[in-house]
């Protein structure tokens, strides 16, 4: 392997000597991150990895990690050309592809915009404060009925396949102005197979790295690629009813606002803004992939920390009663007002830390961190999980305690220990759905939780051994039950 010369007074990132060919990848290949905290311990916060014969700068550590991403964003804001990222959105997503220039920053932008006017804008139709509230309220509503139907039919049911439904619908009400039902076939086979993009998409997958692994015959792939043709065709369709009914002085939904852009005269005007048709439309499709994906498995996480924290439950519960009453369903505005729920949230996110890397970012040029030599189109890995288990950040790490997030006397969340929380990434590259997801995970829970108490079967344990991929999955368990909470009337 041939190294860029590191210029004086610079050093090369310290990390494991790896074996010829292989480089770490066998240390690397189970539970990567902890591996890699593992790993860093030892080397510390910029550390070099070898997966096959390609170096990875691995970054650990808060300071660290802001340092790169926030101070030195533009050098390290670049995504690596990774083999599996080819596949995705036809190699033009948003998120996944190459591309960090120009055309990057201006898609990226029309993205964030139509994502706000169809989330955050007022609610034409309903009193509710804004769409996205209009839209997980009607959600949450019918996941209450149907999780009480399915006690009354079979007295328990496996929570996942219902929210994945549901928060699937949100995001599709955004971008496409439709909702799809719990049966739909074409909605369940999509959402029903983000397992086989997770496995694929995790940082460190060996095909990555690995050129001869790609003509080796692999089921993952073809499922990954199988997934992401279905996925494109699934939205291709959608796009074209939308073109096919467009009007100008009607814009319903996230699409019809990206093809008002594309057909928008002024766009010609700016060079930057020179994207192609298809790259802008073709947005829709990083929106409603991220959208429900993470955001529902932080919502399934949430239910099991839930049933195995029964008491943290309860507390929740009694801030619902006194803060909002049974009068009235949850609102968005009712977040700030709901310290303990908040911080549960936050502590979910922490602990479970199921996004363990970002999406991996690569070096734009020559650069240094820490006093290390960083050549340009070097590949970057950025650590969220060790820095939500960072013994020097958190006080007994491993332990799930909402209350570290709460002030003294309990009324307040800590706003700079919130902070320190890393799920969403950092800088040029940061989640933009950040807000959007935060407020959905907020009030799907108080819609949830304000009518029902979760628990599992007399006798049966949630199995919270994450699972490794893009995000971490916990097994899905079908033992759970749900009840009006104890001593409380119905209050539909
Ligand atoms: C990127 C987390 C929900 C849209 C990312 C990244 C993370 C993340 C870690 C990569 C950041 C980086 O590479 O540095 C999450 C989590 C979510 C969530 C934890 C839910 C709990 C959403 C939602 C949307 C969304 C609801 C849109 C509706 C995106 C997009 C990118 C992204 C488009 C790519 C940005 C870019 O590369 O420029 N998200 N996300 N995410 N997210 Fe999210």
């Amino acid at each position: 392997l041939r190294q860029p010369a590191v210029p004086e007074g610079l050093r090369r990132p310290p990390g494991p000597r790896g074996y010829p060919i292989l480089g770490n990848v066998l240390e690397l290949r189970k539970d990567t991150h902890l591996a890699l905290t593992r790993l860093s311990r030892r080397y510390g916060d910029v550390m070099e990895v070898r997966i096959g014969t390609r170096a990875v700068l691995v970054l650990s550590g808060l300071d660290t990690i802001r340092q790169a991403l926030v101070k030195q964003g533009e050098d390290f804001m670049g995504r690596p050309d990774l083999y599996s990222f080819r596949f995705i959105a036809d190699g033009q997503s948003l998120g996944f592809s190459p591309d960090s220039g120009e055309v990057w920053k201006a898609r990226r932008k029309l993205a964030q915009s139509a994502l706000k006017s169809f989330s955050v804008a007022p609610s034409p139709t309903s009193s509710c404060s804004c769409l996205l509230e209009e839209h997980v309220s009607k959600e949450a509503e019918y996941l209450v009925t149907k999780f009480l139907q399915l006690m009354e039919d079979e007295k328990r049911f496996e929570p996942y396949q219902y929210l994945v439904v549901s928060v699937a619908n949100v995001i599709c009400a955004m971008c496409f102005g439709k909702r799809y039902e719990h049966d739909d076939q074409e909605l369940l086979r999509l959402v029903n197979s983000t397992e086989e993009f997770n496995n694929v998409a995790a940082a460190g997958n060996p095909a990555d790295f690995i050129p001869v692994l790609r003509y080796l015959p692999s089921r993952s792939m073809e499922l990954f690629m199988d997934f992401n043709r279905y996925f494109l065709s699934f939205l291709q369709k959608r796009v074209k009813e939308h073109y096919d009914t467009y009007d100008e002085n009607n814009i319903r939904d996230i699409t019809d606002s990206l093809i008002e852009q594309c057909l928008d005269k002024k766009m010609g005007t700016s060079a930057a803004m020179q994207i192609p048709k298809e790259k802008i439309v073709n947005l829709v499709n990083d929106l409603f992939g991220a959208g429900f994906e993470s955001t529902t498995t932080a919502l399934s996480w949430s239910l099991l920390y839930l049933v195995t924290y029964p008491n943290m439950q309860k507390r929740i519960q009694e801030e619902l009663d006194q803060t909002i009453g049974r009068e009235r369903r949850p609102r968005l505005s009712d977040r700030g007002t709901l310290p303990y729920t908040e911080a549960f949230i936050l502590e979910m996110f922490r602990h479970s830390s199921f996004l363990p890397f970002t999406i991996p970012h690569s070096t734009t040029k020559d650069t240094e961190l820490n006093g290390y030599y960083i050549p340009k189109d070097r590949c970057v890995f950025v650590n969220q999980w060790q820095v939500n288990h960072d013994e020097k950040l958190w006080q007994d790490p491993e332990a799930f305690s909402p209350e570290r997030f709460l002030s003294a006397d309990g009324t307040k969340v800590n706003k700079e220990e919130a902070e320190k929380v890393l799920v969403f990434g950092l800088g040029k590259r940061k989640c933009i759905g950040e807000n959007i997801a935060r407020w959905q995970v907020f009030l799907f829970l108080a819609t949830l939780l304000q009518q029902l108490e979760f628990s599992v079967c007399e006798g049966s344990r949630v199995d919270m051994t994450p699972l490794y991929g893009l995000s971490l999955k916990h097994k899905r368990c079908e033992h759970f039950q749900a009840v009006w909470p104890s001593g409380t009337e119905c209050i539909a």
